[in-house]
C-alpha cells in the first residue's frame, strides 16, 4: 500500500477521515484480487488444464478463496468505509472509539490475509461463506464487536436530532452479521486449524442455511442499501423520493428476510414445512425489496437529465436496476417447482452475479466514486471519463456474464431431466458439461471486462490522490435529512 495514497491529505476536516480511505483504498484492492481469482477459476472451467494438477491452485480451493475475497474483503472494505463515512456526515460529530476504529481496519486487513493463505491450504470448516477456521472466527468476533462500539458509539454521541435511515441499515447489518456469525460459526476444535460444528444432521444444515441466506440479506444487501439511501440522493442533489418509504421498507425487510433461508434447502432431509414456510418468505420478501428499489430510483425524478453527464448516478442507477432484478429473480426460484429446475445448475451461479456485479459492486463504485474526492479534500475524480469507461465494461461484462448462466443454467435443468420412453436418461452428465462449454467462454469475456473496469478504477483513484487538496467540506450542510 503506498504511502503516498494514505497520507493525511486533508487535515482540515472535523471528520476521522483517515480510517475511511483506508478502507477504500484496501476495497479497490482487494476488488481487483478477488475478482481476478473469480477469472481465473472462470477459465479454468474451459481450460482445465489450468488447474495445474496442483491442491493449491485447483478450483475446489480457489472457489472459496473468491467468494471469500469478493465478500468479505472487498464487500467488507467498502461497508466499513461507507457507514463510518455516512455515520459522521449525518450524525455531525468525528468517529467515536478512534484507536478502536484503527483496529478494526488492522484487524479486519489480518483476517483477509489469514483467509488468503489458509484457504488455498484446504483449511476450511467446509460451510460455506464460513469456511474461516475458528481462530479466525474469534478474530472476526473481537474486530465485529469493536466495530458496533465505532458505530453505535458515534451515533450515540450524534449532533443531529434525526437518526438518518442510512444508519438504521447499517445498524441492522452490524448486529445481525454479529448475531448470524457467532451462531454458525460454534464448533468443538480439535487442533488449531481443525474444528467440527457443533450441530449435526438437517439441524446444521438449516442453521448454515439461516446464515448463508442472511449473509446474503445482511451482508451483502442491508448494509448496501445504507450506502444506496446515503449515496443516490447526494449524487442526484435531491431528497430521498419518500422518506416514510424508506422506513417501510427496512422493517419489512428486516422482519422478512431472516425466514427464507430454507429456500435453499428445497427437497432435502429438512421438514416440509420449513420448505414450504422459506419458499412463501421469499415470495413475501419481493415487496420490501421493490419498495427500496423504486424509492432509490425515484429519487432521480427531476433530475433524470443529470444521467446523461453524471457515470456515477449511472452506477447507482443501474445497480438498482440489477437490484429489482436478482429480487424479483429470487423469489421465483424460490418457489419449489421452478427451483426443481435452477437448483444445481448455472442458473443460480448466474442469479448471484446479477446481484453480486450488477448489484453489489456497482453500488460500490458509484459510492467510492462520490467519496473518494471528498476524503482526499479533492474536487472531484481525476477523470469522469475513465469513469464512464468503467460504467460500460462493467455493465457489458455483468451482461455477458449473467446471460451465460442464464442459458447455460436452463440448458443444464433441461438435459438433466430429459428422459426417453423407457425411462431411461436422455443425456450422460458429460453432455451437459459439453453443452455449457460456450457459456463459459463468454462469462470469463464478461470476467476480464469486469476486472479492466476495475484496473481502470484503481489508476483513476491514484491520480485522484496525486492532484492538491481543496476544501471540499462546503457541502456539508447538504447532508440528507428525514423530510
Ligand atoms: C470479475 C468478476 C467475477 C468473476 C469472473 C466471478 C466468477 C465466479 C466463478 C467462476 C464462480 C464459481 C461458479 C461455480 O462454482 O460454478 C463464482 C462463484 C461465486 N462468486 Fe463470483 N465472480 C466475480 C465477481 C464476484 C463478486 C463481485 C461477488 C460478490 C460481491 C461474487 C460472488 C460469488 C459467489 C457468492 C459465488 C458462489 C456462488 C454459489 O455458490 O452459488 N463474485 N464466481
Ligand atoms: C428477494 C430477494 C432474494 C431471494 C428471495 C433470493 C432467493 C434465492 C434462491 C431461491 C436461491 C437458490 C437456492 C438454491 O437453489 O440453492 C438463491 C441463491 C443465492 N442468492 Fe439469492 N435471492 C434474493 C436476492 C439475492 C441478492 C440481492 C443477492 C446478492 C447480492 C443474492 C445472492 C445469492 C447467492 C450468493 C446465492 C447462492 C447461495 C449458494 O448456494 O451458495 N440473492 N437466492
Amino acid at each position: 500500500m503506498s504511502t503516498v495514497l494514505l497520507q493525511p491529505a486533508y487535515n482540515d476536516s472535523p471528520y476521522n477521515y483517515k480510517v475511511v480511505r483506508q478502507f477504500a483504498i484496501m476495497a479497490v484492492v482487494w476488488a481487483i484480487v478477488g475478482m481476478a481469482v473469480g477469472l481465473f477459476i472462470a477459465t479454468q472451467m474451459v481450460f482445465p488444464e489450468l488447474n495445474f494438477n496442483l491442491p493449491w491452485t485447483s478450483f475446489g480451493r480457489l472457489r472459496p478463496l473468491h467468494t471469500n475475497a469478493v465478500i468479505f474483503a472487498f464487500g467488507g472494505c467498502v461497508l466499513f468505509a461507507t457507514s463510518y463515512y455516512i455515520v459522521q456526515r449525518t450524525c455531525q460529530t468525528a468517529l467515536a472509539l478512534p484507536k478502536l476504529a484503527a483496529f478494526t481496519f488492522w484487524g479486519w486487513q489480518l483476517v483477509i490475509v489469514l483467509a488468503a493463505i489458509t484457504l488455498p491450504m484446504g483449511l476450511t470448516s467446509s460451510k460455506e461463506y464460513a469456511e474461516l477456521e475458528w481462530p479466525i472466527d474469534i478474530l472476526i468476533t473481537l474486530v465485529w464487536v469493536s466495530y458496533a462500539l465505532v458505530f453505535f458509539g458515534t451515533v450515540m454521541k450524534r449532533r443531529a436530532k434525526h437518526i438518518y435511515v442510512a444508519n438504521w441499515f447499517f445498524g441492522a447489518f452490524i448486529i445481525t452479521v454479529a448475531v448470524l456469525h457467532v451462531v454458525n460459526s460454534a464448533a468443538i476444535p480439535v487442533t488449531l486449524t481443525k474444528s467440527y460444528s457443533a450441530y449435526a444432521g438437517a439441524m446444521d444444515a438449516m442453521i448454515q442455511w439461516w446464515y448463508g441466506h442472511n449473509a446474503v440479506g445482511f451482508f451483502l444487501t442491508a448494509g448496501f442499501l445504507g450506502m444506496m439511501y446515503y449515496f443516490v440522493p447526494k449524487q442526484a442533489e435531491r431528497p430521498v423520493y419518500s422518506y416514510r418509504l424508506s422506513i417501510v421498507h427496512f422493517w419489512a425487510l428486516v422482519a422478512i428476510y431472516i425466514w427464507a433461508g430454507p429456500h435453499h434447502l428445497h427437497y432435502t432431509a429438512l421438514p416440509d414445512w420449513a420448505q414450504s414456510l422459506g419458499m412463501v418468505m421469499s415470495l413475501i420478501l419481493l415487496a420490501p425489496s421493490w419498495g427500496g428499489m423504486i424509492n432509490g430510483i425515484m429519487t432521480l425524478s427531476g433530475a433524470w437529465h443529470k444521467l446523461r453527464t453524471d457515470p456515477i448516478l449511472r452506477f447507482l442507477v443501474v445497480s438498482l436496476s440489477f437490484y429489482g432484478m436478482s429480487t424479483f429473480e429470487g423469489p421465483m426460484m424460490a418457489i419449489k417447482t421452478v427451483n426443481a429446475l435452477s437448483h444445481y445448475t448455472d442458473w443460480t451461479i448466474g442469479h448471484v452475479h446479477s446481484g453480486a456485479l450488477g448489484w453489489v459492486a456497482m453500488v460500490s463504485f458509484g459510492s467510492l466514486y462520490h467519496l473518494i474526492p471528498r476524503v482526499y479534500g479533492r474536487e472531484q475524480m481525476h477523470s469522469i471519463a475513465l469513469i464512464n469507461a468503467h460504467f460500460w465494461l462493467a455493465t457489458i461484462g455483468t451482461v455477458l456474464y449473467v446471460v451465460a448462466m442464464w442459458v447455460n443454467g436452463i440448458t443444464q435443468g433441461l438435459m438433466w431431466r430429459a428422459v426417453n420412453n423407457d425411462g431411461t436418461l436422455t443425456y450422460s452428465f458429460i453432455e451437459s458439461v459439453v453443452a455449457s462449454e460456450f457459456g463459459y467462454i463468454v462469462r470469463a469475456i464478461g470476467g476480464a471486462f469486469f476486472v479492466a473496469g476495475v484496473v481502470i478504477m484503481a489508476y483513476n483513484v491514484y491520480r485522484t490522490s496525486q492532484q492538491p487538496a481543496q476544501d471540499t467540506e462546503a457541502d456539508a450542510s447538504t447532508e440528507p435529512q428525514a423530510v
